[in-house]
């Protein structure tokens, strides 16, 4: 069964394959309309569950377009509207949702969740998000940077905020696609050991720098994310603006990286906090084109995982 669940436990060669075939199926859409469908119809006659038990506008959407757009169909459940909000078992929503759907796709809270319904389905399962990964956006943001910059192996990543489910999917990618990454935040927020050990133990430099304008020396790219997840505690939330102010990215620490550096931020933003507008919107940030490749990176993930 081929789930795509991280990137860590995914095969190297075909997390390339999918990056390139995501290039590729967006350069063929050559600008048609959005609902308009591709030339080949892989998912034709498939049903693909989105199960959310957080919200998204991203994932959503992208996913729910992408699968139209291959010629399959797909139907949006919320988690507290299910079952599975009500006592039933994982294992037996994964069990009957695989008697009536080719895929499943979802959003969660804790990974165990994820990794039952994996167990226990019979279709593939993909990883939308969960607290501990986010495996899709950071395929995303591997072709973004390629198709602006070349290849990423060898160049060096920056990552200034909270060590949270979102770096530990670039600690993946930085073992899997070759790239250096550095964090830079503060030591409460640093991220699981073991996502870093293990990057490192596939022979790519992992560092830790305190201090952000010596972070970004030399970076190819300057990511980072909200400084409160959605598992966070609200009640975090004013803690948490304390230790991150310092690691803002602005205009300032941009100057900082190489003069073509990228910054990329998966979204949502809160802008003028982790992120000011002015780079938001300034020469070195793709946002959108990050934001429009979830569309095009997914229909690549759907594609290997039903092997069509
Ligand atoms: N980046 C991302 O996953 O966005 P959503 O939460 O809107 O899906
Ligand atoms: N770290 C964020 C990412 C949102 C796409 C969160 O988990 O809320």
């Amino acid at each position: 069964m081929k789930h795509f669940l991280d990137i860590n436990k995914t095969d190297a060669a075909a997390l390339r394959g999918m990056i390139d075939e995501g290039i590729s199926m967006k350069s063929a859409r050559n600008g048609r309309p959005k609902g308009a469908p591709d030339d080949d119809q892989p998912l034709a006659g498939r049903m693909v569950a989105l199960i959310f038990e957080k919200p998204s506008t991203r994932t959503r959407v992208s996913f729910d377009v992408g699968v139209r757009q291959m010629g399959g169909e797909t139907m949006i459940l919320r988690g507290d509207e299910m079952q599975l909000g009500h006592g039933e078992t994982i294992a037996d929503t994964a069990r009957v949702l695989s008697r009536y759907v080719d895929l499943i796709m979802i959003r969660t809270f804790e990974e165990q969740t994820l990794l039952e319904m994996a167990e226990y389905a019979s279709v593939p399962v993909i990883n939308g998000l969960t607290n501990r990964s986010h495996p899709c956006q950071i395929m995303t943001d591997i072709m973004t940077f390629e198709e602006h910059r070349g290849p990423i192996r060898g160049r060096k990543v920056v990552w200034s905020g909270d060590g949270n489910n979102v770096f530990n999917s670039f600690a993946h990618a930085a073992g899997q696609f070759g790239f250096d990454l550095t964090f830079t935040g503060p030591p409460p927020l640093d991220p699981e050991q073991v996502f870093l050990d293990e990057a490192r133990s596939k022979g790519v430099n992992i560092t830790i720098e305190r201090d952000p304008a010596v972070a970004v020396q030399g970076a190819d790219l300057v990511v980072t994310d909200t400084w409160v997840s959605m598992h966070d505690p609200v009640s975090a939330r004013e803690r948490r603006h304390n230790q991150l102010r310092g690691y803002q990215v602005n205009a300032a620490l941009m100057a900082q990286a190489k003069p073509d550096a990228l910054f990329m931020h998966c979204l949502p933003a809160h802008r003028d906090d982790e992120a000011t507008s002015e780079v938001m919107d300034g020469p070195h940030s793709v946002i959108f084109d990050e934001a429009e490749n979830r569309l095009h990176a997914q229909k690549a993930i759907m594609r290997w995982c039903l092997g069509v």
